[in-house]
């Protein structure tokens, strides 16, 4: 029997290994989708935000999340992130649940900017540099506030900057390790149209280089330029979901800010 065994084995052996490298390329195969959300729920004390939510984003997209004040995009993302609790469902980045290890892969623009106020601007972006792995944090850190306009506050605390100043220096450590995927809520509020198209610039360019987007706006002409996928959240469901082209089509191809009026006009039914 020895023999026989010690003979069959590397047969076994492989098979097993073939079977187990296409198991392993099975599961490992990044899907078409870099998120994935299934029945999503959340409530904060007793009031249901978001009841019954399914959305995918595709690898490589951009996708626009968007809604009325309070429809609940923010709570999504954050619910997304690990940040809040969901009631029911699942919230899938890359195939599981968020862990604070996924972070350097992406970049995060909360809706509430925070930085370490007291701190120059030159540091907080070098220790987040370090933190992201960056080798060329420097060059890289001058290169970006140049572009921005702000080569000048390098070394003026985060706390004496305007909001819009603030908010580049946040861009810049969101985008500074090409990130693969990017979650901006509200990346371009309060900017005028001259850095509103500087920003938008920055992300398009990380989108060119592969990297999947999900943006947050208020701005349809942002959402009609840019987003492969769009979904509007109303009453805590998707109250239209597909690419901009379908979903002005389902909408007798109005523009997507005919349609969010259109929308958040309808009555409610009883
Ligand atoms: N931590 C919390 N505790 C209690 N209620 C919360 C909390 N976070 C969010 N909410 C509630 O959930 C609802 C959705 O808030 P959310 O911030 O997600 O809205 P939004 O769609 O991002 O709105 P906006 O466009 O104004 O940023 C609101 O009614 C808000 O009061
Ligand atoms: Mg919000």
């Amino acid at each position: 029997m020895q023999p026989i065994l010690q003979k069959a084995q590397p047969i076994v052996k492989h098979k097993c290994d073939k079977l187990s490298v296409l198991r392993y390329n099975v599961l490992m195969a990044k899907s078409d989708n870099i998120i994935e959300v299934e029945h999503f729920k959340i409530s904060f004390a007793g009031k249901t935000v978001i009841k019954d939510l399914s959305f995918s984003v595709k690898r490589g997209e951009i996708f626009g999340l968007l809604g009325s004040n309070g429809s609940g995009k923010t709570t999504t993302i954050r619910a997304l992130l690990g940040l809040y609790f969901a009631d029911k469902g699942t919230l899938h980045i890359n195939g599981k649940q968020f862990e604070p290890g996924d972070a350097v892969r992406i970049g995060y623009l909360p809706e509430e900017r925070g930085l370490y106020k007291k701190e120059n601007v030159f540091d907080v972006m070098t220790y987040f540099a370090h933190l992201k792995g960056l080798t060329n944090a420097k060059t890289w850190i001058m290169d970006y506030l140049k572009r921005v306009g702000l080569e000048e506050f390098a070394k003026t605390k985060i706390n004496k900057l305007s909001q819009g100043m603030q908010q580049k220096v946040q861009l810049g450590i969101c985008v500074m390790n090409d990130p693969e995927l990017l979650i901006l809520d509200e990346p371009t509020k309060g900017f005028d149209p001259v850095n509103r198209r500087l920003l938008m610039d920055i992300i398009e360019e990380q989108h060119k280089k592969g990297c999947t987007i999900i943006m947050i706006t208020h701005y349809m002409d942002e959402v009609e330029r840019l987003c492969d996928d769009v979904l509007l959240l109303k009453n805590g469901v998707a109250r239209a979901y597909g690419s901009v082209k379908d979903v002005r089509k389902q909408f007798n191809n109005k523009t997507l800010d005919q349609i969010f009026v259109d929308v958040y006009g309808e009555k409610e039914e009883a």
